[in-house]
This record gives C-alpha cells, sequence and structure tokens, in this order.
C-alpha cells in the first residue's frame, strides 16, 4: 500500500472513531432527553407527596421550582445540555433531618418513577450511581 493510501486509509478510520463518539449515546439521550427526565421528576415528587411516610417533609414545598431543580440537575449530571444552578445538596436539605429510611423511601420512589416512564434496567442503574454519593450530604442535615 502506498503511503498516500496509507494516510487516507487512516483518516478514514480516525473520521468513523469521531463518527462513532458523536453518536455514542449519553445517559441523558437514554433517560430519554428533558422529556423523559421531567416525567420522571414529576412522578416522583408527585408519588412522594402521596406517601404519607415522607410527605411531611414536601408539605412546604414549591413543585413547579422542585421538578425544574431536580431535572436541571439529573441532565447536568447525566451529561445533557444543562447547568444545575440551584443550591447545594446539604444546604437545601439543611433542617430537614432527613433519616435513612427516608432517603430510601425516596430512591425507591425514584426507581419506580423511572420505570413509569420506561428507563431501561441498565440506564436506571447509571442514574442510581450518580445519585448514591450525594446521600450523605442529604441525611441527618
Ligand atoms: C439523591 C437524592 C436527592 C436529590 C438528587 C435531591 C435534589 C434536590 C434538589 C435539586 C432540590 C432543589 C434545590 C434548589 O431549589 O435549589 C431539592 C430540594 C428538596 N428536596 Fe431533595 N433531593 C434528594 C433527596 C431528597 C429526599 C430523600 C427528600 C425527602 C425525603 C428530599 C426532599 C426535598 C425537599 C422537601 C426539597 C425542598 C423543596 C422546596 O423547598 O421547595 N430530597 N432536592
Amino acid at each position: 500500500m502506498k503511503l498516500e493510501n496509507l494516510n487516507s486509509f487512516t483518516y478514514l478510520i480516525v473520521l468513523s472513531f469521531v463518527s462513532l463518539s458523536i453518536n455514542a449515546d449519553t445517559l441523558y439521550t437514554e433517560l430519554g432527553g428533558s422529556e423523559g427526565i421531567n416525567k420522571l421528576v414529576t412522578k416522583a415528587v408527585e408519588v412522594s407527596h402521596a406517601d404519607q411516610r415522607i410527605a411531611f417533609l414536601f408539605e412546604d414545598s414549591d413543585d413547579e421550582e422542585l421538578i425544574i431543580q431536580i431535572s436541571d440537575q439529573i441532565c447536568f449530571l447525566s451529561d445533557g445540555p444543562c447547568e444545575y444552578d440551584g443550591q447545594d445538596m446539604d444546604e437545601v436539605h439543611s433542617g430537614m433531618e432527613i433519616t435513612e429510611a427516608e432517603f430510601d423511601i425516596f430512591v425507591a420512589i425514584v426507581i419506580d418513577a423511572m420505570e413509569y416512564a420506561d428507563i431501561s434496567h441498565s440506564s436506571r442503574n447509571k442514574l442510581l450511581a450518580l445519585l448514591a454519593p450525594m446521600r450523605e450530604e442529604i441525611i441527618n442535615q
């Protein structure tokens, strides 16, 4: 093979890798983009209000704003086109004294909401892995 042919061959391989990485799904797209994320967050907030074990924590919440902030945060964490400009997790949950049990109930509600939003098992696990490290910042504040 001549050198100039090898170069164009190499060029083609590089191009294929570039296009593969451009088309690669981010977790954001796996979650259904902004529509899917909004659907799951709206459901999780709605169910939290209906669950007597944690409803009292949401009594004074501004749900419209809460849904926007949690959706932005998930969009940002999942490599979507968003910035999260809300407060830090320890600040916003400060004074709520959320217990481990209440945290686990909320996570179970989020899991059900992801199922409701038709998100695959593997994508659900990826999102949970991103949320899990926040536990220490949220409980007992
Ligand atoms: C990984 C889990 C969680 C995440 C990612 C999360 C995320 C957030 C975000 C982004 C906000 C809004 C921040 C802002 O307005 O600047 C917020 C507020 C809030 N969160 Fe969480 N949260 C989590 C767990 C929980 C749990 C376990 C509870 C209760 C059981 C809870 C109850 C609330 C309430 C009541 C508010 C305030 C709503 C308001 O004042 O309008 N959160 N959370």
